[in-house]
């Protein structure tokens, strides 16, 4: 199965791609998890894309369609769930591109809905884990001990782009300006399914588990 899931900063994608990956066994490909890892790691792609991640602005086409097919050409990346990428129509045209040649073609876009006040909510408490990116909501999803990994023992931390300010900016020029023309993309090939996000965590997932069952 090859996936994709796209939403709105905070929808929970990476919350739901993570788990579906798990179940699935297949690979979790999050362009921002591998951004913030390129960033940390202080590579020249990380460098160049740090500004952009930091003030909530798209990075730079050539960076992150570098980043993402590096990856997808891995061994293990016959089959995944993509997370964040692409997030414009001209990214959803490089991909088919790389994935082309690889003869793995997208068989399932999921477009996760939440809307913007419930996203803000979440953001402002959000923990992740900068080992495994897992991500955490203090309230509605909280690790087993305070501010700890439940899965590696990691300190938690904030995100420096989750401040109410930056996820508003986030909102208008990562999602609302290029979501129309992305989605039309897909839904031209048959392989749109819009997911209300909101809910608990297990409510979404089970709504998310249903319809790419019913792809299989
Ligand atoms: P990225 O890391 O992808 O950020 P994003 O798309 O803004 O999405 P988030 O990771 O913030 O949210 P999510 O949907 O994964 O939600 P999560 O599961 O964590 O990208 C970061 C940056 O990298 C971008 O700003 C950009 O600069 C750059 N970038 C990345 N991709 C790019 C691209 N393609 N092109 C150009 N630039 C790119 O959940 C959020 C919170 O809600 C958590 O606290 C979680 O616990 C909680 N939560 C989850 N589900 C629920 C629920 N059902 N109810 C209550 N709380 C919930
Ligand atoms: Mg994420």
């Amino acid at each position: 199965m090859r996936l994709l899931l796209v939403g709105p900063p905070g929808a929970g994608k990476g919350t739901q791609a993570r788990r579906l990956a798990e179940e699935m066994g297949v690979p979790h490909i999050a362009s921002g998890d591998l951004l913030r890892a390129a960033i940390g790691a202080g590579t020249k792609l990380g460098l160049e894309a740090k500004s952009y991640v930091d003030r909530g602005d798209l990075a730079p086409d050539v960076v992150v369609v570098r980043i993402v097919s590096d990856r997808l050409t891995e061994p293990d990346a016959s089959a995944f769930v993509l997370d964040g990428f692409p997030r414009t129509k001209e990214q959803a045209l490089a991909l088919d591109n790389v994935l082309a040649k690889l003869d793995l073609p997208l068989e399932q876009v999921i477009h996760l809905e939440v809307p913007d006040d419930e996203i803000v909510e979440r953001l402002a408490a959000r923990r992740y884990c900068p080992e495994c990116h897992r991500a955490y909501h203090m309230l509605h999803d909280p690790p087993r001990s305070d501010e700890v990994c439940d899965d590696d023992g990691s300190k938690l931390a904030r995100r420096p782009d989750d401040e109410p300010h930056t996820v508003r900016h986030r909102l208008a020029v990562q999602y609302h300006e290029p979501i129309g023309p992305l989605l039309n993309h897909y839904k031209d090939r048959g392989i749109l399914v819009s997911v209300e996000g909101v809910g608990t965590v297990e409510e979404v997932a089970e709504r998310v588990a249903k319809v790419a069952e019913e792809f299989r």
